[in-house]
């Protein structure tokens, strides 16, 4: 087992709460950042869902901070840092483009300077996204793929992506870039199509609502369970060298077809039910995405273990269960 110190920025995420979960198996002292709200009590539902939030040590600061960034990581003195921290809905980033800017561009710097500044020896782990790819420039996506972001957040993600690589170049930290494609579980927020989806289907299946509204549902996403992914951050910073990993199934889906696997679930057909909403449709789509893992198996020895049938089933019957003890 590991005496290892990690800090978590985003613990409360969904992401957060499943790399929490692994850590702490793996016998890790986990420390995660907390920003204040007035729902005390409730920012730490995903900890507590995943039987975890006894086990770490929670410390209030903000990303946006900067000298509650550097007090965390002096008081923690961490062996590893992952940033998972970020303003990570798509849509809400053109409302709050600047915002959005500040959290999940800059605020990743916030955190680069605190471990060059007092743990330099740490490893560090950026969030990237396959939101970056945006207009695709290759029909499937790769470390080698150039870039076209098409919101706001991709953006900032791109920003901070770059701004991993500099850290890593110029000052040589151990700083790795995960670009993630889209993951998903049971604690994904419900504003992502996927828990939507699946907790529409199990307000549809229980009477609660009839129609699903939707947007764009040609859209097409590498969906994976989040719980597989954590697992290919942690073996990033595992690495003698840092480096840059796309973390992708290689299937791409349209959204249709994932939500088919829903209501198919619960014996209901999505043509009853589906509504497709025009002011849900987004300023400028990513239509399609679809990462190549190649580098992430060969160096790292990762498979995605969770085909997205099995992913959303398993949602639906959370939702379902939700859903039934809320009443
Ligand atoms: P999530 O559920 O939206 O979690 C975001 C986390 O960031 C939450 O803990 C949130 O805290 C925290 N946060 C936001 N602003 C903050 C601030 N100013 N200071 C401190 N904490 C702040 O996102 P996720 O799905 O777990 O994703 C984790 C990371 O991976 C994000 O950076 C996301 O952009 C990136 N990513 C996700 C995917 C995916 O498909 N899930 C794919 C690629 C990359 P609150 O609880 O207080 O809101
Ligand atoms: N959210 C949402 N709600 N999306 C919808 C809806 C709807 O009602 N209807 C259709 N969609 C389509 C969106 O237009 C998009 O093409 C697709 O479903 C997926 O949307 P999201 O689940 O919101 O995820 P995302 O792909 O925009 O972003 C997620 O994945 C990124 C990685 O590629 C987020 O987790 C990002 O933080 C992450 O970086």
């Amino acid at each position: 087992m590991s005496s290892k110190r990690a800090l978590i920025t985003g613990i409360t995420g969904q992401d957060g709460a499943y790399l929490a979960q692994l850590l702490l198996q793996k016998g890790y002292s986990v420390h995660g950042l907390v920003r204040r709200s007035s729902h005390a009590g409730v920012f730490d539902h995903r900890l507590k869902w995943l039987g975890c939030a006894a086990d770490v040590r929670l410390h209030d600061g903000n990303l946006l901070d900067l000298s509650s960034i550097l007090r965390l990581v002096q008081e923690v003195q961490p062996d590893e840092v992952y940033n998972l921290a970020a303003q990570s809905f798509v849509t809400a980033s053109w409302q709050q483009p600047l915002l959005t800017g500040q959290i999940t561009g800059l605020g990743a710097v916030n955190i680069l300077e605190s471990v060059r500044t007092i743990c330099p020896q740490a490893r560090f782990y950026q969030a990237s996204s396959s939101e970056m790819f945006g207009l695709i420039q290759e029909t499937v996506q790769s470390e080698n793929t150039p870039f076209y972001p098409r919101s706001p957040y991709g953006v900032a993600k791109l920003y901070a992506h770059w701004m991993t690589i500099n850290y890593r170049e110029s000052f040589g930290l151990h700083a790795s870039n995960g670009i993630l494609f889209n993951h998903e579980s049971p604690l994904r927020g419900v504003e992502f199509v996927t828990r939507k989806v699946t907790d529409g289907v199990a307000r549809i299946k229980l009477g609660m609502a009839k129609e699903l509204r939707l947007g764009n549902i040609d859209a097409k996403r590498d969906w994976g369970h989040a719980r597989d992914y954590v697992k290919a951050m942690w073996l990033m910073l595992q690495q003698d060298q840092p480096d840059d990993y796309v973390v992708a199934t290689g299937r791409t889906t349209t959204v249709r077809a994932m939500c088919e696997i829903a209501f198919r679930h619960v014996g209901l057909n999505i043509d009853d039910h589906l509504v497709i909403d025009p002011a849900l449709f987004r300023p400028a789509e990513v239509d399609v995405l679809l990462g190549n893992p190649a580098k992430a198996q060969s160096v790292l020895g990762w498979q995605p273990e969770t085909p997205l049938e099995a992913m959303i089933e398993e949602m639906v019957t959370a939702d379902l269960e939700r859903l039934r003890r809320a009443v």
